[in-house]
């Protein structure tokens, strides 16, 4: 009898939100128009986390807002996630929770594995500097030439995706993330919506068995 011990490696979503409130005072009966498009936050929240009949536990996904005076992150982990449903209506709502927590520059729990902080990318790639770093353009390098096993390339182990929203990612940033040494990568030349593009690489990792740990 053997002892299947089956390691799946963390996946960590980093999305910015360049125009997202970061104060609860937004409509849910009119998310795109009052939110700075959180709307596209949830839909990213959503993509990372919601299989059918239930939620991914290895992901954890962190929404950079932008919006506001001061940046603050929205952490979301799968193990402890609770009360997230497929609609964008529910997943706003618990960001609406999020957002009326007082941030400082700790992490406060909001709700079940739901945390917000003050801070914005800068203080998410630090945390994440031991994670393979992968900011997702669509001028990257294609996405499938990080699968052979034992290349320094390889996504085996714990991995971190950065997307932009509607806007992309500004020079700025994009300079925070070359210095932080992350790869660029590429779905194709087609560009996709942020969601679209977690959907492909929790597809991509889930079928690959050197990424899977
Ligand atoms: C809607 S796209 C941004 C559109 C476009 N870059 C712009 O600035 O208007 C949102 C994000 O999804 C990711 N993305 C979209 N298509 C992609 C592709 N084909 N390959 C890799 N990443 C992609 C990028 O991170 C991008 O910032």
């Amino acid at each position: 009898m053997y002892l299947l011990l089956v390691f799946r490696a963390m996946r960590n979503f980093i999305v910015v939100g360049h125009k997202a409130t970061t104060t609860p005072s937004f409509s849910l009966e009119d998310i795109p128009g009052t939110s700075g498009r959180l709307d596209i936050l949830c839909r990213a929240v959503t993509a990372a986390f919601v299989i059918s009949h239930g939620i991914r536990k290895d992901v954890c996904v962190y929404l950079v807002l932008l919006g506001g005076e001061i940046p603050k992150t929205i952490r979301l982990v799968g193990e402890t996630l609770r009360h997230l449903n497929p609609d964008e209506r529910t997943t706003a709502a618990l960001l609406k929770k999020a957002l009326a927590v007082p941030a400082t520059p700790e992490w406060a729990m909001s709700t079940s594995g739901i945390f917000v902080r003050t801070g914005g990318l800068a203080e998410v790639l630090t945390d994440l500097k031991d994670a393979k770093l992968i900011y997702l353009r669509e001028d990257g390098a294609d996405i499938r030439g990080l699968d052979a096993p034992g290349k320094d390339s390889s996504l085996s182990g714990e991995a971190a995706f950065i997307l932009g929203d509607h806007t992309g990612m500004t020079p700025e940033e994009e300079a925070l993330i070359e210095q932080a040494g992350a790869r660029v990568v590429s779905l194709g030349a087609t560009s996709l919506h942020a969601d679209h593009c977690i959907v492909l690489i929790n597809w991509f990792l889930d079928t690959n068995v050197f990424m899977s740990g």
